[in-house]
């Protein structure tokens, strides 16, 4: 068995790149380039689970390209494509379909989250959704995934699915079982308006998030409207996990000025939101700012950002393919 390292991770091509993916994701995905073999994916298939309006999608897998690139992602390090232009991941998952079990993607919360209260209505790929993560990862054998928090349950499923294959098949290590790897300081990034839901792109307010693209204005006028706390800030975090905002806002800038919480907290305790929330926006709009103006210049030449992934799939597919054709004689297929 190759005991080869190998990270791969996805983001969906679904508008709104936001703090939460960078902090949860993007930022991961940068420093793992250094040292490991890398390949990132804008998963546009993952994405059409809901409907997507197709000029829109067009324009989101080119703007989360952007935002791969400008977060400091290299195309000559890293493997970076659309998850569409490799057909291996479409086929995978159909026979990764027939591996896992309805009982395993009965659990899926986040299937219940999406779906809302109406199952009946919701696509069929929203449920096997999970399925086709899988296949991204099994596909290249892919042993490290950088994702968030809430990724974790889709990827105890794929490693349900990769060890159940290996039984199935007595092929014992064939699939490697993928580690998670998720940050411990910064697992969740929570709405700014509500600090018990974690910061989305399809919540309504735009508000509630720090989009990519935001200006130094916007950045300033989000974080001044953050819901926070009318007490000075609490020395014990026992006290705060009762205030799940203003946790929010310290666990962020613990994050972004690269120190833990608890020595932002003995910084900041007895102190007002006012002080936090200023020193907050400084060093979002150092960070973040120049990100989202990368993205906007690196959108004007949606030729650059086409052929980036062109050439991407084509070294995916070369990986992708080779292990195809293992796995389909596992199978038995001719
Ligand atoms: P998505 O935009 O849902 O495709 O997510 C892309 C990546 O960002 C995944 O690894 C998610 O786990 C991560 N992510 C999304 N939202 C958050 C958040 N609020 N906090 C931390 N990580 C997040
Ligand atoms: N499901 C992930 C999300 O919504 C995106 C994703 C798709 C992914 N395939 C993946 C993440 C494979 C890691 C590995 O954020």
């Amino acid at each position: 068995m190759s005991k080869k390292k190998l990270v791969f991770s996805g983001v969906q091509p679904t508008g709104n790149l936001h703090l939460g993916n960078y902090l949860g994701a993007l930022k991961k995905f940068v420093s793992l380039q250094k040292d490991m073999e890398c390949i990132y994916c804008v998963v546009d298939l993952h994405a059409i689970t809901v409907f997507q309006d197709p000029i829109q999608l067009n324009e989101n897998i080119l703007e989360t390209t952007a935002g791969f690139l400008a977060s400091g992602l290299d195309p000559d390090k890293s493997i970076i494509f659309n998850q569409s232009s490799v057909s291996g991941h479409a086929e995978l998952a159909w026979i990764l379909n027939c591996v896992s079990r309805m009982g395993w993607l009965n659990r899926m919360t986040q299937f219940k989250d999406k779906a809302g209260a109406d199952k009946e209505k919701a696509s069929v790929g929203l449920y096997i959704y999970p399925n086709l993560m899988a296949a991204d990862i099994l596909l290249y054998k892919a042993t490290h995934v950088p994702v968030g928090d809430d990724q974790k349950q889709h990827l105890e499923l794929s490693r349900d699915v990769a060890q159940k294959f290996n039984n199935d098949y007595k092929c014992k290590d064939f699939f490697p079982l993928p580690e998670p790897l998720i940050s411990k300081n910064i697992s969740r990034v929570m709405s700014l308006r509500d600090g018990t839901k974690k910061m989305s792109k399809s919540e309504e307010s735009d508000y509630s998030r720090i989009n990519l693209k935001d200006s130094a204005d916007e950045i300033r006028k989000k974080i001044k409207k953050a819901k926070s706390d009318s007490e000075p800030i609490p020395d014990d975090i026992k006290m705060l996990e009762k205030k799940p905002e203003a946790l929010n806002l310290l666990t962020i800038y613990a994050e972004l000025s690269k120190t833990d919480l608890k020595k932002t907290i003995a910084e900041m305790s007895g102190k007002d939101y006012s002080l936090l929330k200023a020193k907050l926006t400084e060093i979002l709009i150092e960070e973040i700012a120049p990100v989202g103006k990368e993205i906007k210049k690196l959108l004007n030449d949606k030729q650059q950002l086409k052929k980036i992934l062109l050439k991407g799939s084509e070294k995916a597919n070369v990986i992708a393919e080779e292990n195809l054709k293992n796995i389909r004689e596992k199978v038995g297929l001719i």
